[in-house]
């Protein structure tokens, strides 16, 4: 048996009242087993930082529960203690304090819980883990996107948090820096069972984790896991714009092919699109 890590029912979040209101969140239940390391995708607006920072206690539900490691979040005695322990977060802009250290940067969310020299050593271990040892004097301004986004999972890491939350973490690095913070957090799930939630726009992103959770107008709207490479290839296909027109029965796109390959891919995509 699996132990839940996340169970959210019912979560609904509305900014601001009357003509102005905002459902970011509308009615989403989700649940995540220790030990994933899933994405969460949708455009801009559809509510995913909101759902980040609802599971992360860093804003309130409307109404809803959210549940993390067996605490439900609108209980919490401790709101700072909940989060100091169990939840890690990577924001897009890295937000490192601009006049610590590398080093100090890490230790940061140690204070109050660890002696300093404990601090430091761990701080040094976790900058070893993320292939920073030799840094851990620079500054952020020192260091290019790709090592302070590096310093920041690292801080996230601080505690060894049961459950780490990534808002956009390589959305502001180039593809290789990119693909270096994703191994990183793969490495991090594998070896620690870190559970990872993270929010990408980046399709490839998504699918170096385990499931992917698509999100519309504050509402889940699909929600899959990616065992099958293959399937996983057919569904992108099936969301090009060549799929779609294929599903929409639009000839031109299909005048390459012979009618049987035709009917074959067609066949093919509706089975996934009924499969959603
Ligand atoms: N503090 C706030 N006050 C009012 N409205 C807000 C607030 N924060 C977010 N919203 C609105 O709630 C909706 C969801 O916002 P959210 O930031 O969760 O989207 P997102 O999916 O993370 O988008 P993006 O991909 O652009 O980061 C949006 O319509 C946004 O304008
Ligand atoms: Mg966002």
């Amino acid at each position: 048996m699996t132990d839940e890590l996340i169970r959210t029912v019912n979560l609904t979040k509305i900014y601001g009242a009357g003509e102005v209101a905002v459902r970011a969140l509308d009615g989403v239940n989700l649940t995540v087993a220790a030990g994933e390391f899933l994405a969460v995708m949708g455009p801009s607006g559809c509510g995913k930082s909101t759902l980040l920072n609802l599971l992360g206690a860093l804003d309130r539900p409307t109404s809803g529960e959210v549940w993390v490691a067996g605490e439900n979040l609108a209980r919490l005695k401790n709101v700072d203690a909940f989060r100091a322990k169990t939840v890690g977060f990577v924001f897009q802009l890295h937000n490192l304090l601009p006049t610590l250290t590398a080093l100090e940067n890490v230790e940061v969310p140690m204070q109050g819980h660890l002696s300093a020299s404990k601090r430091r050593m761990r701080a040094r271990e976790l900058l070893a883990l993320v292939g920073l040892a030799d840094r851990d004097a620079a500054l952020p301004n020192q260091l290019s996107g790709g090592q302070r986004q590096r310093v920041a999972v690292a801080r996230a890491l601080a505690n060894s948090p049961a459950l780490l939350l990534a808002d956009e973490p390589t959305g502001s690095l180039d593809s290789q820096s990119g693909e270096e913070i994703l191994a990183l957090l793969a490495g991090l799930n594998r070896t620690q069972g870190t559970t990872i939630l993270i929010v990408t726009h980046d399709r490839r992103v998504a699918q170096a984790t385990q499931r992917i959770v698509r999100m519309s107008d504050g509402r889940i709207i699909s929600d899959h896991r990616l065992d099958d490479p293959l399937e996983e290839d057919l569904r992108t296909l099936a969301n090009s714009r060549l799929g779609q027109a294929i599903l929409e029965h639009n000839g031109v796109a299909l005048k390459h092919l012979c009618p049987d390959e035709r009917i074959a891919l067609q066949r093919l995509l509706e089975r996934l699109a009924d499969r959603g």
